[in-house]
């Protein structure tokens, strides 16, 4: 019930990368407590779940420059004839590429910084004039892997330490205005985005990572009630949250090398099941 009065003051709700995973999950969840909202999907394909009367799929590929300009436009124009109410805008697309340089493409690894990390400061600095005189909350995905280098997803784990503090920056630029930023910090979490990152299978099937899995489902939960406590930051889950806490009590360089055994085995067991 409280969660249902807080969401119906946004009166447009942009999320990117509705299409699977954690994204839909999180589209799915708004339905539930409002079933007509105003929701506009960014992402290449359509999502599988209908938007509702009022939703709205903007095809679109955000790691295109050009494309994310043009699409920014028709959402401007989209909050500005909306009625009264807040903005709520969910910078969720994104992907990971699993292995080492030099063998992993130069060309997918600059496509992931374009999405994970590009497109979300421009998107959010496109529309953030648009947003600051009705008030909103700008949530952006990061990850666990944000708190510490991840070897053999070195990219992958760079960008969302980008984003991590970059959000949690921006909402400190933004005090005193009606914006606030949420980073949210998903661990291991069952979609499309393994397979994506070149997995044959998802590593909690393989042993690594097992126990410590959610589902989108839950992983959106924890996502809105985090929107609608107004926090800023969160880590999903306590196990995440603990694996977390002591990795940052560590030096950085004994955390890294624990990574890249964790990591490492991820990829034999990959290798393992392609045989
Ligand atoms: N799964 C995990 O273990 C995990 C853990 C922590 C954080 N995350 C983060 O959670 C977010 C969602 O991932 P997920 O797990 O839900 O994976 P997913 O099921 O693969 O979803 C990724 C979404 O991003 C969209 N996307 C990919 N490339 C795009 C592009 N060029 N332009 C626009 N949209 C694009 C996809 O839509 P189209 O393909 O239709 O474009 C899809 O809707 C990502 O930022 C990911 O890094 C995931």
């Amino acid at each position: 019930m409280k969660q249902f009065e807080y969401f119906k003051r946004f009166s447009v709700i942009i999320i990117t990368g509705g299409s699977s995973g954690i994204g839909c999950s999180i589209i799915k969840a708004i339905q539930n407590i409002v079933p007509d909202a105003h929701l506009c999907n960014l992402s290449r394909s359509n999502p599988d779940i209908s938007l509702g009367e009022n939703g709205q799929h903007y095809p679109v590929d955000l790691s295109d420059a050009q494309a994310l300009a043009e699409v920014s436009e028709a959402l401007k124009a989209r909050i500005e004839s909306a009625p009264e109410g807040e903005v709520l805008l969910v910078n969720n697309s994104g992907f990971g590429d699993y292995g080492r340089l030099p063998d992993l493409e130069i060309r997918k690894q600059l496509t992931m910084i374009d999405l994970n990390v590009r497109a979300v400061v421009d998107l959010s600095s496109r529309l953030l004039p648009t947003i600051l005189p009705r008030g909103g909350t700008i949530v952006t995905i990061a990850s666990t892997a944000a708190f510490q280098p991840t070897p053999y997803l070195a990219t992958y784990g760079a960008t969302k330490a980008f984003v991590r503090n970059w959000s949690l920056a921006l909402n400190e630029d933004l005090r005193g205005t009606k914006v606030r930023t949420l980073t949210v910090c998903p661990g291991p979490t069952r979609s499309n985005f393994f397979k994506a990152a070149g997995f044959d299978t998802p590593p909690m099937d393989g042993g690594a990572n097992k126990g410590l899995d959610m589902t989108s489902d839950e992983v959106a939960a924890y996502t809105l009630r985090a929107i609608a406590k107004e926090r800023s930051l969160i880590v999903t889950g306590w196990k995440n949250r603990l694996i977390t806490f002591f990795g940052s009590q560590l030096p950085l360089v004994a955390v890294t090398r624990v990574g890249a055994s964790i990591l490492r085995k991820m990829r034999l067991e990959q290798h393992k099941s392609a045989k």
